[in-house]
């Protein structure tokens, strides 16, 4: 049943073209997914420059788990390629970009007054019957939905880096998200192949409420002078199982993005020392320093 939306004239429609605004290190890997199943995508950024860098992690991402799709059959590996790209478009005008839009899915920066910004915007500018998504990592959907004329046709789809690789997807109800919309952004998670779980709106929803104050706890070890990074990052891979120590974890999610989620919360809840600002952190950023996406964070990468 919800695998639809419904349309101006209240026909039913499935979600075919899909709008991902923000090219960046999450947006490339959303439209990548869509991309390859079978959705129609439009990619929005601020200059070319942005919108080629984000076609060129499509491409690198694309050729990584074709070499594994199709390891002997190079004819339907190029199809498959090309297939992909085919349907993936690129804007620099977000109003232009959700023109024909069944689902937005917003992606840019984790501030709120950008993101209110662009909603404003694209929320004349998109049909009445497109649903509109947060990938934030942080802030409440409902207030980044109240600029819209369409609460209930807004909800949070939070993605995981790398999204090609991550299998879940956390789908978020907020206060006047239908429950129409609700299941047709479960079912829509379904069709990109990822497992989707239901969340509250409440701040970073289940993995980044627990994994946030995890990696800040570690760099508050770091400055108390009780380990280093690489020990603390190998002792929780080989002695806790994870994949990645916190600080190459750090470092892979951008320490932009974790001094963004950090902040705020800190301003909204001052009590709670578990959202702490970090000086370690702060200097990291201040530096330029906001990890693997542009070389460098707590490890320098080539
Ligand atoms: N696209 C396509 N394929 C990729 C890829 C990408 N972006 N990254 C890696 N791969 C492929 C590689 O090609 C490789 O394929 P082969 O096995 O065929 O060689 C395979 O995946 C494994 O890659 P690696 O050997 O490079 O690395 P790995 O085995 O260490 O796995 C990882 C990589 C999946 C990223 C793993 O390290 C991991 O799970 N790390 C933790 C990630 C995590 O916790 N993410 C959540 C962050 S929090 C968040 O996202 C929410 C937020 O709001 C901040
Ligand atoms: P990023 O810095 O890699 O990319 C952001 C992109 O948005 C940039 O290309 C930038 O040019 C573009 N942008 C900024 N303002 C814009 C605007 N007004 N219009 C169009 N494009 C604009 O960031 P990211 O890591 O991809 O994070 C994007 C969002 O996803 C954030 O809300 C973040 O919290 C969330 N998120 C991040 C991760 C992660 O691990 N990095 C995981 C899940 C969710």
């Amino acid at each position: 049943t919800a695998k639809y939306c419904t349309t101006n004239d209240g026909k039913e429609k499935n979600i075919s073209n899909v709008t991902v605004i923000g090219g960046g290190l999450m947006g490339a890997g959303i439209v990548q997914v869509a991309a390859q199943n079978d959705f129609d995508v439009v990619i929005v950024d601020k200059e070319d420059e942005y919108l080629q860098k984000c076609m060129v992690m499509v491409r690198k991402s694309i050729d990584r788990i074709t070499k594994k799709k199709f390891p002997d059959e190079p004819k339907l590996a190029s199809k498959f390629v090309n297939d992909t790209l085919n349907r993936i478009k690129t804007e620099k005008e977000p109003s232009v970009g959700v023109a024909n839009a069944d689902l937005v899915i917003e992606a840019i920066t984790e501030n709120l007054d950008a993101k209110w910004k662009l909603f404003e915007v694209i929320d004349k500018a998109a049909p009445k019957h497109c649903i509109f998504t947060s990938n934030t990592s942080s802030l409440p959907i409902f207030e980044i939905s109240k600029v819209t004329s369409r609460p209930d046709k807004f909800g949070g789809l939070h993605f995981f880096n790398p999204v090609p690789l991550m299998k879940l997807v956390e789908v978020v109800k907020a206060e006047n998200t239908s429950q129409e919309t609700f299941d047709t952004l479960f079912q829509f998670s379904k069709d990109l192949g990822k497992i989707p779980v239901a969340c509250k709106d409440t701040p970073g929803f289940i993995v980044n409420r627990l994994l946030v104050p995890y990696m800040m706890e570690a760099i508050r070890f770091v400055e108390r002078g009780h380990a280093n990074a690489r020990d603390i990052d190998t002792a929780m891979k080989l002695g806790a199982g994870y994949p990645m120590g916190p600080f190459e974890l750090a470092d892979y999610v951008g320490l932009d993005t974790i001094k963004f989620i950090v902040d705020g919360w800190h301003k909204n809840n001052p009590d709670n020392p578990l959202f702490n600002p970090s000086e370690m952190l702060n200097r990291c950023v201040e530096m330029g320093k906001f990890g693997k996406k542009n070389g460098e964070g707590f490890y320098k990468y080539t």
